[in-house]
């Protein structure tokens, strides 16, 4: 938490580390080395007191939406505000409704919704639906500027698969600042299959929401976002975890299936998840559906954007408790105490959801992106963004692989707006996909020097002059270029 000893010690660090940019370790870890160094020199400077987890974790409110004429209106305000994230302390922020994140937004396939984004803030943003499969000039990417004061609704139907999806600021070069402030929330979708299964559902009690994060605070505990090159290169890690905002949280939940709908938010921060004393879970969602059935694993990986949806069987845990932890940076997120059985008991089922899944051989196009950059620049197939350029011009209704390259000594990953693909090959073998990558995802990651093969559709939303976007969902990558824009024609 100390900045200033932190700075020196890091820039010291990142002298070494330089040299050990371009250099590949294709196991995706050369990030982690460099972030535990972080994160050990600001332990040391605060080692007095390790963290005893006495928050009780914030559950963002629940909006439905008011239904007028048979529209689903959601009235979100974008605000300064102040947050204490420790004791005795105050700090500037933004929020949505409040002073950190945002309420979650619950919608159902087949709503029509108007999510009314008033930008309150002093200075111009937008406000994106991330996984969201919308028309373009709804999807809140760089072109939809909401400037201070104004108001602008994104209008559509939801048309696509139960989920958890996000909102977030877009605007061109000032994303991660705008996400660093505290501006973002979830959208949690249903569909006729979902509101049938018996898996936990009760939002806050059993369907509890986790927006992970990270941050630096500086001396006057303000929230500090200043990357220098080499973290905007290898990652801006911060010190500090957040989970819904709130630093060493813990929560009560009773002795059943618990049900987390992770959002990696970090602005790019690769987490290792898993619960510290090893247990196993199932994965049981991606980004954009449910997986066919339950993955059991004990570790899941989410780069900055992804979701996981995991079941916990707490149900002989009463009365004990365990720690969400992230292996990679070697710390908890959140503390999980676990009580008396007040409701019904749930039993996921073996078979959660039907995906319609192409295969290589309906493909009717293919195309190559790389991802590369040096210093402050980043680039997709050897350009910046540019907002008045349209890279690609996708056909309506045709299913295309996408082969996407990291050619970089460091992460990167690949986000693609409004459509829901499925990966298909890791570094060139379909078995190296893991079976909790198989359902629809909008964002994958890319370790170092490593490449993914993916299956696109856009299924809709022809639209000639209003690009969708795709880019690395690294904040301080997509910040620096790492950006493309699509139409879909
Ligand atoms: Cu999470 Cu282009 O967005
Ligand atoms: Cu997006
Ligand atoms: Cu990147």
């Amino acid at each position: 938490m100390k900045r200033r000893e932190f700075l020196t010690l890091s820039l010291a660090s990142a002298t070494l580390l330089v040299s050990g940019c371009g250099d590949s370790s294709s196991s995706g870890n050369s990030m982690v080395s460099s972030s535990s160094s972080n994160s050990s020199s600001s332990n040391n400077s605060s080692s007095s007191s390790s963290p005893n987890f006495s928050s009780r974790l914030a559950i963002p409110p629940l909006l439905e939406g008011e239904s007028i004429s048979g529209v689903l209106h959601f009235d979100l305000s974008i605000q300064e505000g102040k947050r204490s994230f420790f004791e005795g302390t105050s700090t500037n922020t933004f929020g949505v409704n409040g002073s950190f994140l945002g309420p979650t937004l619950k919608m159902k396939n087949g709503d029509a919704v108007s999510i009314n984004y008033t930008n309150n803030l002093n200075e111009p943003t937008t406000m994106h639906g991330h996984g969201m499969h919308l028309p373009a000039v709804m999807d809140g990417g760089v072109h939809q500027v909401i400037q201070a004061g104004e108001t602008w609704s994104a209008q559509y139907t939801v048309k696509q698969k139960a989920c958890t999806n996000w909102y977030h600021p877009h605007l061109m070069g000032k994303t991660a600042e705008h996400v660093y402030k505290g501006i973002a929330g979830l959208m949690i979708l249903e569909d006729e299959e979902s509101v049938n299964l018996d898996i936990p559902k009760t939002y806050g009690v059993d369907d509890i929401p986790l927006v992970l994060q990270d941050r630096f605070f500086d001396a006057d505990m303000e929230l500090d976002y200043s990357p220098n090159t080499m973290q905007i290169m290898r990652g801006y890690i911060g010190d500090t975890f957040l989970t819904n905002g709130v630093v060493n949280a813990f929560v009560d939940v009773q002795a059943k299936e618990i049900r987390f709908r992770i959002l990696n938010g970090s602005n790019s921060t690769v987490y290792n998840l898993g619960f510290k004393d090893g247990r196993s879970f199932k994965q049981i969602a991606t980004d954009n559906s449910f997986l066919e059935s339950p993955v059991d694993l004990n570790r899941v990986t989410l780069s900055p954007g992804e979701r996981a949806e995991i079941v916990v069987d707490m149900s002989n845990l009463e009365n004990e408790t365990i720690y969400l932890k992230d292996f990679f940076q070697g710390k908890d997120f959140l503390k999980i105490n676990v009580k008396a059985l007040e409701i019904a008991q749930t039993k996921t089922p073996e078979s959660l959801a039907s995906l319609k899944k192409y295969t290589i051989a309906d493909a009717l196009n293919s195309r190559r992106f790389t991802l590369s950059g040096s210093m402050r620049s980043f680039y997709i197939n050897g350009v910046s963004m540019d907002k008045s350029v349209i890279n690609e011009k996708i056909p309506v209704n045709q299913v295309e692989v996408w082969e996407v390259k990291n050619q970089m000594g460091v992460n990167h990953n690949f986000h693609i707006h409004a459509t829901h693909f499925l990966l298909i090959e890791r570094n060139g073998k379909t078995s190296n996909v893991a079976d909790n990558e198989k359902g629809y995802k909008d964002t994958v990651y890319i370790p170092p020097n490593e490449s993914v093969k993916i299956m696109v559709k856009m299924s809709d939303y022809t639209d000639k002059s209003n690009p969708y976007m795709y880019h690395c969902h690294f904040l301080e990558h997509e910040d620096a270029g790492m950006m493309g824009q699509f139409t879909v024609i």
